[in-house]
């Protein structure tokens, strides 16, 4: 590259979302102070007290980084580190208790508990869900019957016409992708939506989130499987209890999260 591309490259670097030193912290209301032991569980029945206590559970502790325009972010980390809470922090959801986070764009949260209704048909899920995500109704015509093939939910049947609630969970996880993969997003955020998901479409959304990333969005996915971390995101992030432990490209950071080699 010459010099000028070097910088044309460079000024065409577009933060989206920036996270600066953040610390959240979820306060339990009512939770108890005491030992948790079997004779204290007790007296607190008997005594019938309700503790005013707090507890205040620490979850992200000071993490900062920086994604681009264009970028796939994986977030990998054990159990109970942080991830789900960084993104729904990410998403608004949740305040911070300190430092601050920024966003060019609207960020979506495609996460396994995403609204849609257990009472209603496939169908009118695909269209409210369509319209909740700013979608013109003709544009909900336009894209409806790609939705539905995209998600596969017909391929055993007439099941768009049924409720959600006779889904299986990994059919109701791939129409909810199906849905929010229709749009492109400034910032799509998503929590394991892909682990439920059979292979076969695990692979179609690994596409999927490829294309969404070209479309020029940047999109964070939060994964016990390594493997989809390798195929969709070039850069990964690490946390454990709260804090970063690595944030690189991938290959190195999947590679020393898996020998539990922190450096
Ligand atoms: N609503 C909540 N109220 C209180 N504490 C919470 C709440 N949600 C999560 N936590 C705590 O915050 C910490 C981080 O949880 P989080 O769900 O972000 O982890 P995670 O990395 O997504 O884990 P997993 O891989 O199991 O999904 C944990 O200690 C958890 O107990
Ligand atoms: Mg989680």
């Amino acid at each position: 590259m010459t010099r000028d591309a070097v910088a044309a490259a460079d000024t065409a670097r577009v933060p989206t979302v920036i996270v600066d030193d953040v610390h959240i912290v979820y306060k339990v209301h009512g939770a108890s102070a005491g030992k948790g032991s079997a004779t204290s569980a007790l007296s607190r029945l008997i005594a019938r007290k309700r503790s005013p206590a707090i507890t205040e559970v620490h979850a992200v502790r000071g993490i900062s980084f920086t994604a681009y325009k264009g970028e796939a972010v994986g977030l990998i980390g054990s159990n109970g580190s942080g991830k789900s809470t960084m993104l729904a922090a990410i998403a608004g959801l949740l305040p911070t208790e300190k430092g601050g986070i920024y966003t060019n764009g609207q960020p979506s949260l495609l996460g396994v508990n995403a609204a849609l209704m257990n009472e209603l048909t496939g169908e009118r899920n695909v269209v409210l869900g369509c319209l909740a995500m700013g979608m013109t109704p003709a544009e909900v015509r336009a894209r409806y019957q790609e939705i539905v093939d995209f998600s596969g939910i017909n391929d055993k049947g007439e099941f768009i016409n049924l409720p959600m609630r006779t889904y299986s969970s990994g059919m109701s996880a791939r129409l909810r992708f199906s849905i929010a993969a229709a749009k492109t997003h400034d910032v799509l955020l998503i929590d394991e939506a892909l682990a439920t998901g059979d292979q076969a479409f695990q692979k179609r959304s690994e596409d999927r989130i490829r294309e969404l990333r070209q479309e020029a969005g940047t999109v964070f996915l939060v994964s016990h499987n390594n493997n989809s971390i390798r195929d969709t995101c070039e850069r990964t992030i690490w946390i454990e209890t709260g804090e970063m432990i690595m944030d690189g490209p991938t290959e190195e950071v999947v590679r020393a999260y898996e020998k539990g080699e922190r450096p």
